[in-house]
């Protein structure tokens, strides 16, 4: 006998079924969730079993418990196993201590301890709740920076998705295989294993399509995955049938190798710049290549402020200007360090598609060197100009808001030492960047970088004569 609500009342599995009883309303609370109603169903129809099917409360300890008080068999395993391996952190300890091969990981961890857990467990990691399942409330923290701000979504997420704050950590593989053991296990503690299916292809964390037997999976491995299911099932006292999930490591060891596959083809812009489809084409840097917060480095926060202050978002003070709430409107920079984090994250995983993280990682930090060296000669240039309007020698365009290069101002830019600002600015400095970001270094050192020491040698030359034709009229 089946039990449905009145948008299941076509479902094929009630013409299969010898009695099928409504349920009065499609809404979870009021149909599959409600336990008492279930139960009464059960009882008036005088079933002596329950079998919970999949989702709603087929996981559920006190579904469970609530059959076994009023006399009905629930068909899979007893509430206390359910409970047991509804906590995932529990689960792992425990078949941890069978001699199960788990990721390194921590037990539910507190705010106060978790820098020094994420630092035993290694970069990058995943926060998971506790309560969690089914691929939900899962986060990837990249580095140290990002670790507070994720505990602290994770654990709100948590809460509200499942009722239960706590979080563990776990080392992240980037790009693992999914395989799963299927096992059957009777009352008296005897388990078997039915062997693998890979389940490797999934969209948002959910699986597409099964394979079996895994082509990852070779006879010898095969052995070691269901001995260590078996053993799993038993850690935990499990109860009819189940699946114990493993991650297979596929990514080769640390390493400069580009590591791809020989046979993917090259990215497209949109590849990288569009992996959603439409026209929210967003990076870390942005075309302008300045951020808040500063950069660690002492030199490179001064020069980024050089250069945030030619941009007129800064004043020459270093207080922020009406044009800062602009660029904060455009989103044409990241304006806090969350943000920036979490689009090179994605472009990360981008990269991931087709090279190792290991070898992405350091090739986008080569993009991100490669800013802080152009902006070591691009503050210069800017500082030798806007001395030149401090000493009187330039004499300020009336619309610049202050006596200071205006390098969003490039149109107008009325003589040739500012000009060369500008292009400097707007041209080469973004070819010495996005050159190196396009794994194109050549382009990035010929026509960006040396570019660049040209137009600062020059500047210093303009200044000097401009300075010296001063002088006269002085005296
Ligand atoms: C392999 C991936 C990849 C491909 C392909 C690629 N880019 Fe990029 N691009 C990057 C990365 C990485 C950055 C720097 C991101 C950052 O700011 O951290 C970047 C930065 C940029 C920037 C400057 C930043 C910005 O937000 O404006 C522009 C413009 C750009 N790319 C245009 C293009 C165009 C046009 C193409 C195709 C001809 C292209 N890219 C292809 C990875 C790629
Ligand atoms: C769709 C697959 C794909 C993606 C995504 C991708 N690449 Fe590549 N990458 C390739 C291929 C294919 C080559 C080899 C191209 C060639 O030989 O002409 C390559 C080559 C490279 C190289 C040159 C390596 C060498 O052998 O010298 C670098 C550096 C690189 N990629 C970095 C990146 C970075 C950084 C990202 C992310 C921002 C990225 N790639 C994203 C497929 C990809």
């Amino acid at each position: 006998m089946a039990v449905y609500t009145p948008a299941d009342r076509d479902a094929p599995y009630l013409r299969l079924a010898a009695e099928a009883h409504p349920l009065p309303a499609d809404a979870p609370a009021e149909s599959y969730l409600n336990i008492p109603r279930l139960l009464e169903i059960a009882r008036r129809a005088g079933a002596d079993a329950v079998h919970p099917g999949y989702g709603f409360l087929a996981e559920n300890p006190e579904f469970a418990a609530a059959c076994a008080e009023a006399g009905l068999r629930f068909i899979g395993p007893p509430a206390a196993v359910l409970a047991r391996c509804g906590d995932k952190a529990e689960a792992r300890r425990r078949v941890a201590a069978a001699g199960v091969p788990v990721l390194p990981g921590t037990g539910p961890v507190t705010d106060e301890e978790v820098e020094r857990a994420a630092a035993a467990v290694g970069y990058p990691l995943l926060i998971k709740a506790v309560g969690g399942g089914g691929g939900k409330g899962i986060h990837l923290v990249e580095r140290p920076e990002g670790l507070r701000s994720a505990v602290r979504l994770a654990r709100g997420e948590a809460q509200a998705a499942f009722g239960d704050p706590r979080i563990y950590l776990e080392r992240w593989l980037p790009r693992p295989r999914h395989v799963e053991v299927q096992v059957l296990a009777d009352r008296e503690g005897r388990v078997i294993h039915l062997g693998e299916r890979d389940c490797s292809i999934q969209r948002r964390h959910q699986k597409v399509i099964e394979e079996t037997p895994s082509p990852a999976v070779d006879p010898a491995l095969r052995a070691r995955l269901g001995e260590a299911a078996v053993r799993a099932a038993q850690a935990l006292g499990y109860e009819n049938a189940g699946t114990v999930e493993f991650l297979l490591d596929t990514d080769p060891a640390p390493g400069g190798s580009p590591a791809r596959p020989e046979t993917v083809a090259a990215p497209t812009c949109q590849t990288c710049h569009m992996p959603e489809g439409d026209h929210a084409v967003r990076t870390a840097w942005g075309f302008l290549a300045v951020r808040l917060p500063l950069p660690e480095d002492k030199q490179w926060a001064a020069d980024q402020t050089t250069i945030l202050q030619a941009l007129g978002v800064l004043d020459p003070e270093g207080k922020p200007t009406a044009r800062f709430d602009l660029v904060k409107q455009a989103d044409v920079a990241r304006l806090t360090q969350e943000d920036w984090q979490k689009e090179r994250e994605r472009m990360l995983r981008i990269c991931n598609q087709c090279h190792s993280l290991h070898f992405a990682r350091a090739e986008l930090e080569k993009g991100d060197q490669m800013i802080r060296e152009a902006d070591r000669l691009l503050a210069e240039a800017i500082r030798i100009v806007a001395d030149l309007y401090k000493d009187g020698i330039l004499k300020k365009p009336a619309h610049y808001a202050y006596p200071f290069p205006d390098l969003l101002a490039f149109h107008d830019a009325p003589t040739p030492i500012e000009q060369k600002l500008f292009v400097m600015h707007l041209e080469h400095r973004m070819r010495t960047f996005q050159g190196t970001f396009h794994a194109n270094p050549d382009y990035a050192l010929w026509y960006g970088w040396s570019e660049m020491k040209r137009a600062l040698t020059e500047i210093r030359a303009m200044a000097e004569e401009l300075r010296r034709a001063h002088q006269p009229r002085k005296r």
